[in-house]
């Protein structure tokens, strides 16, 4: 398939970039600044993008690719960092610059070449930069300009050299999916035919030759990412899969029955349920570190599923549903973003479990995969479904998960999944719940006094959870959500609403 490669060197845009280059059908991968010239050459991606970076490439320890990069005779796009990288390998000079530029732009075009044919001659665009070049290495020419930076474009088009200091992914640039067009698509000759309907095409195919006539176990977890998962499966392998629906005691209200209900509706194949609350619940007691409860729980799947293989089996594949956001997060591609959460079923089971791990949807991000499954025919109503951890409410309970907490957790999260119905809301949304920690404080229940917990609703809106902003609900549904826990979940005295957003925060607490 064609594709292109955004190396990451550490900018918080290399995901957008991506996102930016699959938007207009593109197959786009990130990987780490320093993958080998082998791995790169394996994937033979028609064009590579750097991305840009908080280092400076004068410094020795600045992240640098792998130098035989440029001798590859593949389109490389330089982007802030990656365009100093360039200028700085060729010969050119570049240094901390006096006039550094924050925030908006114009670009004066001075040659509309390929990467510059359908924009305007003069567009406004997003810098951010503290270096900037002082010379340029021979065999490059000047495309566009700003007034402080002679060289905000430049060009050795005979190799097919692009570098720009500006961010043509971030919505401020005018025209700056063009200019990532032009690039792929004009100057790479990526063919546009990364579409969700090809993915469906090439996945299927993919599953049937690498899985033979071997038998698939596929954990479904409730979420629309584990049922697009068994969806393809079904197309793929049909009766040599089966589906394991394991409840860990840590599920929303009224799940095992949704769940099973739409298995029996929807797919034909056959799913075993495994009530295992009690083995979860006892292994989690006394644990308060977010990290050591998805441990735990991963160890405990993995148990679990071992059991399914002795008395169901056999099997030779375990698949799960894991995203491309798991991924990132979870720090396996090893780039400068560093490990946020360990996603306990990202980078695969216990070897002893002796079951490949199949994963298809590993290369795609939550919209895309809830177009994957609108195309295979699951009800909407699970498509827009919010996403729910694989740990479940283990990671919305802060500090040690007990049994009051999770009746907290979940039936004031099911107040809030109502409310927002009821308002027309909760479709709007990425992801509304409540959580619960240790915290009390004082109420009044009639003229009773109650040192109760604080439950605290969480409402963000996202397109792939890799950034999140809190939602500006309306007053009066904080205060009915907030009157309506109070009153029904007992045990609460306070509720309170949460304005964090992914950065600094996360989307779950723990
Ligand atoms: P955070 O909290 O990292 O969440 O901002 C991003 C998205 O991932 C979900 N999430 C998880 N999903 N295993 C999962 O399968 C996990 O350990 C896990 N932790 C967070 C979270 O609900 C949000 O959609």
């Amino acid at each position: 398939m064609d594709k292109i490669v955004v190396l990451d060197f550490g900018s918080q845009y290399s995901n957008l970039i991506c996102r930016r280059i699959r938007d207009i059908n593109v197959y786009c991968e990130v990987l780490p600044y320093n993958t080998s010239i082998k791995e790169l050459k394996k994937l033979r991606p028609n064009g590579i993008i750097f991305s840009g970076g908080p280092a400076s490439v004068y410094f020795d320890d600045s992240p640098k690719p792998d130098k035989e990069i440029f001798g590859l005779g593949i389109p490389i796009l330089g982007i802030c960092y990656g365009h100093q990288l360039i200028i700085d390998h060729f010969g050119g000079k570049v240094k901390r610059t006096s006039a550094r530029e924050y925030g908006r732009a114009d670009l004066i075009i001075d040659n509309n070449c390929d990467l510059f044919s359908t924009s305007d001659n003069k567009i406004k665009c997003w810098m951010s930069h503290g270096d900037s070049a002082e010379s340029l290495p021979d065999g490059f020419e000047i495309l566009g300009h700003t007034e402080n930076s002679f060289s905000a474009a430049i060009a050795n088009q005979d190799k097919r050299l692009y570098g720009i200091q500006f961010h043509p992914e971030v919505v401020h640039t005018e025209n700056g999916t063009e200019i990532l067009k032009n690039f792929s698509q004009k100057i790479s000759r990526a063919r546009p035919t990364w579409n969700m309907e090809s993915f469906i095409e090439s996945t299927i195919k993919d599953i049937r030759q690498r899985v033979g006539n071997e038998k698939v176990l596929c954990a479904l977890s409730g979420g629309i990412d584990s049922t697009t998962v068994a969806a393809l499966l079904d197309k793929a392998v049909g009766k040599n899969l089966k589906c394991v629906f394991v409840n860990h005691g840590l599920l929303r209200e009224d799940e095992e029955a949704l769940v099973t209900g739409l298995f029996k509706d929807y797919l034909q194949t056959e799913v075993i349920y495994v009530n295992a609350e009690k083995q979860f619940l006892q292994k989690l007691k006394g644990v308060c570190d977010p990290e050591m409860k998805r441990m735990i729980i991963g160890e405990e799947f993995a148990m679990v599923f071992m059991d399914v293989v002795k008395k169901s089996g056999p099997f030779q594949w375990l698949a799960q549903g894991t995203l491309y956001p798991d991924v990132i997060e979870s720090g396996v591609s090893k780039g400068p973003a560093s490990a946020i959460k360990t996603h306990h079923n990202v980078g695969g089971m216990p070897k002893w479990l002796n079951l490949k791990t199949i994963e298809p949807l590993r290369t795609l991000y939550k919209d895309e995969v809830r177009r994957v499954a609108k195309l295979l025919g699951i009800p909407n109503e699970f498509v827009q479904r919010h996403p729910f951890p694989g740990p479940g409410l283990a990671v919305r309970i802060i500090g040690e998960v007990t049994a009051e907490k999770i009746r907290i957790a979940r039936s004031a999260s099911k107040i809030v999944e109502d409310e927002l119905n009821a308002a027309g809301l909760y479709h709007k949304v990425w992801q509304a719940y409540a959580s619960v920690g240790d915290d009390r404080a004082v109420g009044v229940v009639g003229d009773e006094r109650i040192y109760g917990h604080i439950a605290i609703i969480r409402v963000v809106e996202s397109i792939d959870a890799m950034t999140a902003d809190w939602i500006r609900l309306p007053y009066e549904i904080i205060g009915k959500i907030s009157d309506r826990i109070t009153n029904e979940v007992e045990d609460v005295s306070w509720v309170t609403y949460s304005v964090s957003s992914k950065p600094p925060a996360t989307i779950e607490p723990q």
